[in-house]
C-alpha cells in the first residue's frame, strides 16, 4: 500500500497526468481497471483564477474515480495558492504541481519544466501552495532542464523541505521531450535521500517493467502514462504479476465492452460529435496489435455519429471472433455519476 500524507491508496500504481488524454472518462476506465490513484491532465492555475469556463471543464469528475489527484501548473506562487483552494473546493484529494512540462506555451510563461531552472521559484510556489492546501500535496519533476544540468536531487530536497507529501520523478530532461530512455538511476538517488514517498515514472510499458522499476530503484509507487493508453488492464496485470499470477489480457468481448463504455462516457462529457473524433484516436490504441486493425481504423474516417461508429465496431469484432455474439451496442454500461464544476463567476450569477 502507498500512503501519501494522510491518504492511504489501495495500491502503488498511479495513472499519470496526460494532457488531452486523462479526462474523466479515461480516468474512470483506469480506476476500474485497478489504478490506485488517477490524475487529471494539467490545469492552468491562471485559467482557474480567471474563471475560464474551459479550464473548469478539466475538473469534471466522478466520485467513483476518487481519490483524485488534480495537477495544476503556473509560475506565480499567489496564483498557484488561489488555484489550490479552487481545486480543493472542487473535490481534489491530492494537489499535484507540474514542474516538468516541456510544452513551449507552458515553459515560456516560466511554468512547468522551466521551474527546474529557478530553485527560488520552486521554493516560493511550494511554500505558498502548502499553506493553502489542506489535502496531501505532491510535485512532479523531470531530471533537469537539459543534459548536463541534473537538478532532480536538489529539487527533490527543496520539495521535501517545503512540506510536500510526495515527489514524482520522470527522469528525462525537459529539452529531451520523450526521446532517449528514462534514467531510472535518478529515481534510486532521490529515493535514497528522501523521507517522503518517491514515485517513479518513465518507460513502464509492460507489467514486468513496473515490478523492475520498483525493485531496481526502491521507489514507493510507480506512475504509468503511455503504457496505459488503450491498455488500461495493465494495472490489474501488474498487480497479478506481483502476486505471482500469470497476467491475462481481456477477452475480446471484455475489450469491446471497455471501448464502448469509454465512448459512452466521452459522449456524455463532450457530446457525440466531439467524442467520435476523440474516440478515433483511442481506437488506434485499443485495437493495436489486433488482426486487420488498420483496415478497421481506416473504415472509421469520416464517421461522426455514435450509432454508425458502434455498427462499424460491432462488425469488426464479429469478424474477429467469427461469432454472432451480442453486439457491443447491446451491452450494459455501468452507472456513474458526474460532477461538473461551474466557474466561481458562474455560481455567483
Ligand atoms: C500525451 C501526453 C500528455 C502529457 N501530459 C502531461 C501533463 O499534463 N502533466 C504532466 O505532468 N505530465 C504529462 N505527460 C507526461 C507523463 O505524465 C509521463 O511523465 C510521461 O509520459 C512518462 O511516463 P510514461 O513513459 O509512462 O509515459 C504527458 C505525456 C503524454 C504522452
Amino acid at each position: 500500500m502507498l500512503e501519501i500524507g494522510t491518504l492511504k491508496l489501495k495500491n502503488w500504481l498511479i495513472m499519470a497526468p496526460m494532457s488531452g488524454i486523462t479526462n474523466f472518462p479515461f480516468r474512470l476506465i483506469a480506476k476500474r481497471a485497478g489504478a490506485g490513484l488517477v490524475t487529471t491532465e494539467m490545469v492552468s492555475a491562471m485559467g482557474l483564477t480567471r474563471n475560464h469556463e474551459r479550464t473548469f471543464r478539466y475538473l469534471s469528475s466522478s466520485p467513483e474515480e476518487r481519490p483524485l489527484s488534480v495537477q495544476i501548473f503556473g509560475s506565480d506562487p499567489h496564483v498557484m495558492a488561489m488555484a489550490t483552494e479552487i481545486v480543493v473546493e472542487a473535490g481534489a484529494d491530492i494537489v499535484d504541481i507540474n514542474m516538468g512540462c516541456p510544452a513551449r506555451k507552458v515553459v515560456k510563461t516560466g511554468a512547468g519544466g522551466a521551474l527546474l531552472r529557478a530553485p527560488d521559484k520552486v521554493k516560493g510556489i511550494i511554500s505558498a501552495v502548502r499553506k493553502a492546501c489542506p489535502v496531501p500535496l505532491t510535485v512532479k519533476i523531470r531530471s533537469g532542464w537539459s543534459p548536463g544540468q541534473t537538478v532532480a536531487c536538489e529539487t527533490a530536497r527543496i520539495i521535501e523541505g517545503c512540506g510536500a507529501d510526495a515527489v514524482t520523478i520522470h527522469p528525462r530532461f525537459v529539452t529531451q521531450g520523450f526521446s532517449g530512455n528514462a534514467d531510472w538511476e535518478i529515481i534510486s538517488k532521490i529515493k535514497a535521500q528522501s523521507r517522503i514517498p518517491v514515485i517513479g515514472n518513465g518507460d513502464v510499458s509492460d507489467p514486468p517493467r513496473a515490478l523492475a522499476m520498483k525493485r531496481e530503484t526502491g521507489c514507493d509507487g510507480v506512475m504509468i502514462g503511455r503504457g496505459a493508453i488503450g491498455n488500461p488492464w495493465i494495472f490489474k496485470q501488474i498487480l497479478d504479476l506481483e502476486k505471482g499470477l500469470e497476467p491475462t489480457t481481456p477477452e475480446l468481448s471484455e475489450r469491446k465492452a471497455i471501448i464502448l463504455e469509454h465512448f459512452r462516457l466521452l459522449s456524455d462529457l463532450m457530446g457525440e460529435k466531439r467524442a467520435s473524433k476523440v474516440m478515433r484516436g483511442f481506437l488506434l490504441w485499443y485495437t493495436k496489435g489486433l488482426p486487420h486493425s488498420s483496415r478497421f481504423r481506416g473504415s472509421f474516417t469520416g464517421i461522426k455519429d455514435f450509432n454508425t461508429m458502434i455498427t462499424a465496431m460491432d462488425s469488426y469484432f464479429i469478424t474477429l471472433t467469427g461469432s454472432s455474439e451480442i453486439p457491443i451496442s447491446k451491452t450494459n454500461s455501468m452507472d456513474y455519476q458526474i460532477f461538473q464544476h461551474e466557474t466561481r463567476a458562474g455560481r455567483e450569477r
